[in-house]
């Protein structure tokens, strides 16, 4: 049975880690389980680096950013020596349970303990890119949309008044969800992701003529590892070849900032509360996940494994609707 649970949050922190947070240590409260923090993810496994959490640890944290218990890569959890310092901080705590909030890196790094550890695994999506199979949204990614629309729609002001090409690059190395999110719903006349292989010169007749049929501005959406030299070199590449004047701009980390969107307080607080519940019931090696609804629990290894796809039916809609 479990009595004691621990919680970490690992990798890129992403806006809702707190609510998340938040919902696991009040529905563990309630089922009368003891909750302890690890702070700055699976480094605070190996370095012993924890504290007890109470209802009152988590109040007035929902609509924060960030992670009250830090978040870190770490590189001794890599290791079978760094994962068995891992172990022995869990042995000597007691824990019963570990639940881990992050993105895929974060999943695989439980998978190992797993492997090392007898105690229970649980994995909760949380990552602004939204790349993780198992759930349809994961927690930050409406934040980094609503974060990365906004610049989006003041880029257009300029574009618009002074007849220019933006590049706009958003956060995804191998997936192209906010890309297409945030295009979409910005109106971009080009959506590049890293699924798609960037086609330079169709990219370029588009952008003539798109001027020609007197377009005023054009806004293309660069996913980070849509193409090689993202942004920057995209920009010098188009503007040699069309002779238009093109600008990149660079989102970079303010994505992964700012206060938690409606969406995302919500998502992380039904996460949260359904792990610790899977907990209660015994699961393992599982991350929880909302599919069309449904609370539901994915094997870790298929998180990562399977690939989600991006959406078919917003691209058909971006070829038609950005003309
Ligand atoms: O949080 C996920 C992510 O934002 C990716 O989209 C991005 O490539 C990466 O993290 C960058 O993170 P860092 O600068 O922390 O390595």
């Amino acid at each position: 049975m479990v009595k004691k649970i621990a919680v970490l949050t690992s990798g890129g922190d992403s806006p809702g880690m707190n609510a998340a947070i938040r919902a696991v240590v009040r529905t563990a409260t309630h089922s009368k389980l003891e909750t302890i923090g690890i702070m700055q993810g699976y480094q605070g496994l190996v370095e012993n680096l924890t504290i007890p959490l109470n209802n009152r640890s988590v109040s007035n944290i929902i609509q924060r950013g960030g992670t009250i218990l830090r978040s870190a890569r770490s590189e001794a959890f890599r290791t079978v020596e760094g994962r068995a310092q891992a172990v022995e901080t869990l042995s000597n705590l007691d824990i019963d349970a570990l639940l881990v909030i992050g993105g895929d890196g974060s999943m695989r790094g439980l998978k190992a303990l797993s492997e090392q550890w007898s105690g229970q695994v649980i994995g909760l999506p949380g990552t602004i890119d939204n790349d993780l199979f198992g759930t349809d949204y994961t927690i930050g990614y409406f934040t980094a949309l609503d974060t990365a629309l906004d610049a989006i729609d003041k880029i257009r002001d300029t574009a618009d008044a002074i007849d220019r090409v933006f590049l706009v690059e958003v956060m995804g190395r191998m997936a192209g969800f906010i890309a297409q999110g945030v295009g979409i719903a910005g109106g971009a006349e080009e959506i590049l992701v890293p699924e798609q292989e960037v086609k330079l010169e169709s990219l370029a007749q588009d952008i003539m003529s798109a001027k020609r049929k007197g377009k005023v501005s054009f806004i293309i959406v660069v996913a980070e590892g849509a193409y090689e030299g993202g942004a920057s070199l995209l920009s010098q590449t188009l503007e040699q070849q069309t002779g238009i004047e093109c600008r990149p701009c660079i989102l970079g980390h303010i994505q992964r900032g700012g206060s938690p969107a409606a969406l995302d307080r919500i998502l992380a607080t039904k996460l949260g509360a359904f792990a610790v519940q899977q907990a209660v019931q015994g699961l393992s090696n599982v991350m929880v996940g909302l599919i069309n609804q449904q609370l539901v629990g994915t094997s870790l290894e298929q998180t990562w494994q399977q690939k989600k796809p991006l959406d078919p039916y917003l691209f058909e809609l971006e070829a038609i609707l950005a003309q």
